[in-house]
């Protein structure tokens, strides 16, 4: 939203379309925009099932006035990746609560108690035109606007009733014609950001928070639930006085002046626009009017965390554009592959002293005795995240001699998993934003667990709601398949058993050979990025037109395995496993036959001689099995070899996923498949 500043229609549009463009790495399925129209109550959307390109190519193809100039509007847009109802041009947002666009709102999350919300509202005669559960809310706010009889409730105090009546999480952008030129926001549980930029120095780099009365926060609807309709006629009340006014957002000659906001789940929609942030906390909602910010506090009840600041502090961003941008590559996932000799240097830099043999990692500093006597780590990841877990896991074993339990998140609290004071729980994250590991980590904070962030995004939920933790500094990652985000994970884990164990003489010289083999890593992955050519190759033929893959190793290697078949079944859509070949002869092996394509991994480390017993079985069995194996190797009979440099075993893992983050990527674009955007996921899942 802008104010002051005048701005064509053109511009607002363009500045939405490239916003939600940068937000379609993370995989959405729809996408729509709702800007000011001519007159005071009119709002003009356009949406479109698809990518953004086909919303530019709707708007261009609309009969809108885009040479219109506005010195003071609000204009919303999404991407959306459907939960409630399927991908559908009456599903996108924005959505309105009725046909004049009263109420319209954006929504990230999902509302869980919005069918209970839709009955209600249905039964009082509003009419839903959507699957969404965000209908439930626009209408809702209709419904709270047309209860006052006087209709002079403010838009934060009618937001804040909405608001109060929902489960679920959410991030959320709310427009009315009854409030033109007002904008209000809210997060519980997703992620939301405002960008502010202006062409003067600020006066304050941070906005207070205004803590609203306990009172003011009881008021409001309690009634809506379904079992009490009759309360429903109840109109809501006015919020009693806050204890604290907010302080106006000011320049700093304090006069109005040209200012813009730009609110984004994801600071990649507004980089290119201002580098000036502040995250908004869950629970926060904020009210933008007249050049003016102001965030409040939306309490469920009365424990409100004791240790939440009182002011939003305003970040300087530090993402480049850039950063963000494909470059010469055709794909951001290939990119991200080929830029994996530099990005695992990123996590490195700094934190190893690869001549003193040390590794310092600032963030845990504070931590080490306690972590070095806790009783157990419980890692806490999904999807790729967790894979970095495993593969590290029995170095944490071996290095700290500390009982290591890997989870995954969802698993972790369906099973309510019990958790004790003297845990150390490590949440492994690339976006910091996915909504189970999120969840876990307020479960393991709840019990009073020293909680550890692993994670990529920079001011994301999880890195700001843990006590300590290591950024491991990939860079934005933008394919929805991770690469270069778990060869990060994989080092930032190994970094921390190494400084957890530098006090273990007697490990020096395993700990010695490691920082010795993490030092020589990154041009060894420039030498498996060599072998890219050949991959494909085996892409377009042995592997052309298979409906399934099965990929073996043990040891080490099982974690490759698992990701490799991720990444296969994510982008290439053809169905791919993961096993541990010491489990082959428990059901796998049922599978092998001349036609079943395997890929089998034999890099030489203690385990080797039982993954030579794997091949034979599998060979005797008339399998054709492409062989990973090291450079020079010349024990192994096969047909088809992948060959990587030699490292020390607990890092062999991190060149051996590459051929096969490689091989998904030949397999998909010799498809024809979209592989930033593979079908039906999303880069950052944030609903549970
Ligand atoms: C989604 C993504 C995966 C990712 C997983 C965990 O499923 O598609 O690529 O590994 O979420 O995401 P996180 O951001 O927590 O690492």
């Amino acid at each position: 939203c802008s104010f002051l500043k005048e701005k064509e229609r053109k511009e607002i549009v363009e500045i939405l379309c490239s916003g939600l463009a940068r937000q379609e790495y993370r995989g959405y399925d729809s996408c729509g925009i709702g800007i000011d129209g001519d007159k005071k109550d009119e709002v003009f959307f356009f949406k479109d099932v698809g990518k953004v390109a086909g919303l530019r190519k709707t708007i261009a193809e609309s009969k809108a006035d885009f040479s219109k100039t506005f010195a003071s509007q609000v204009s919303i847009a999404h991407t959306r990746w459907a939960t409630h109802g399927p991908p559908s041009h009456i599903n996108c947002h924005p959505i309105r609560s009725d046909p004049t666009n009263e109420f319209i709102v954006v929504h990230n999350g999902i509302v869980t108690n919005s069918n209970a919300l839709r009955q209600v509202l249905q039964k009082r005669g509003y009419k839903f035109e959507s699957e969404t559960d965000t209908e439930a809310v626009a209408i809702l706010a209709k419904y709270i606007y047309d209860s006052q009889p006087e209709k002079r409730m403010s838009f934060t105090s009618l937001v804040k009733a909405v608001l109060k009546e929902l489960e679920g999480s959410f991030a959320f952008v709310f427009k009315s014609i009854h409030y033109p030129n007002e904008v209000v926001t809210a997060r519980r549980g997703s992620p939301l950001l405002i960008g502010v930029k202006t062409d003067k120095k600020l006066k304050v780099d941070f906005v207070d928070v205004e803590l609203s009365g306990a009172d003011a926060e009881r008021q409001t609807i309690d009634s809506l639930a379904p079992k009490d309709p009759a309360s429903l006629l109840a109109p809501p009340t006015q919020p009693k006085m806050s204890r604290r006014q907010s302080r106006n957002f000011m320049s700093e000659d304090g006069l109005p002046q040209p200012i813009e906001f730009f609110i984004a789940s994801d600071a990649a929609a507004i980089v290119e626009h201002t580098k000036r942030v502040l995250y908004l906390e869950d629970d926060d909602i904020a009210h933008i009017a007249e050049g003016q910010l102001h965030i409040h506090r939306l309490r469920r009840d009365d424990n409100d965390k004791p240790d939440l600041p009182s002011t939003r502090n305003i970040e300087t961003l530090e993402i480049e554009i850039a950063a963000i941008m494909k470059g010469k590559f055709d794909h951001f996932m290939q990119k991200e592959i080929f830029e994996q000799p530099e990005s695992v240097v990123n996590t490195m830099r700094g934190r190893v002293n690869f001549e003193g043999h040390k590794v310092t990692l600032g963030g845990l500093r504070a931590y080490l005795p306690f972590i070095r006597r806790c009783r157990r780590i419980v890692f806490c990841a999904c999807g790729t995240s967790y894979h970095s877990a495993l593969a590290t896991r029995a170095i944490f074993e071996e290095l700290t001699e500390i009982p290591v339990v890997i989870e995954l998140a969802s698993d972790f609290l369906d099973r309510k998993t019990p958790i004790f004071r003297d845990d150390v729980c490590v949440f492994v994250s690339q976006s910091g934003e996915t909504a189970d590991t999120i969840l876990a980590l307020r479960y393991c904070l709840e019990r009073g667990a020293l909680c550890v962030g692993v994670v990529n995004s920079v001011g994301s939920t999880l890195s700001r709601e843990t006590h300590c933790g290591i950024h491991i500094n990939a860079g934005p990652e933008i394919g929805v398949a991770s690469t270069k985000a778990y060869t990060s994970q994989y080092i930032a884990l190994m970094l921390m058993a190494l400084q957890l164990s530098e006090d273990r003489i007697s490990l020096s010289e395993r700990r010695n050979s490691i920082i010795q083999g993490l030092y020589e890593l990154p041009n060894q992955i420039k030498a498996v990025l060599d072998v890219d050519k050949s991959l494909r190759e085996l892409a377009g033929s042995v592997l052309a037109n298979q409906r399934s893959l099965l990929l073996m190793g043990r040891g080490y290697q099982h974690a490759t395995c698992l990701e490799g078949a991720l990444k296969i079944k994510e982008i290439s859509y053809m169905h791919s496993e993961g096993i541990l070949a010491g489990e082959l002869k428990h059901g796998p092996l049922a599978l092998i036959d001349e036609n079943m394509p395997v890929i089998i991994i034999m890099t030489q480390d203690s385990l080797y001689p039982k993954v030579q017993s794997a091949f034979a079985q599998i060979t005797a069995r008339k399998a054709h099995p492409i062989v990973i194996c090291n450079e020079g190797d010349t024990d192994v009979n096969a047909e088809y070899f992948i060959r990587v440099p030699k490292t020390v075993d607990c890092l062999q893992g991190l060149l051996n996923i590459i051929p096969l983050q490689l091989l998904s990527y030949h397999l998909a674009v010799k498809n024809g498949f979209d592989v930033d955007f593979p079908r039906n996921l999303a880069k950052s899942v944030t609903t549970e």
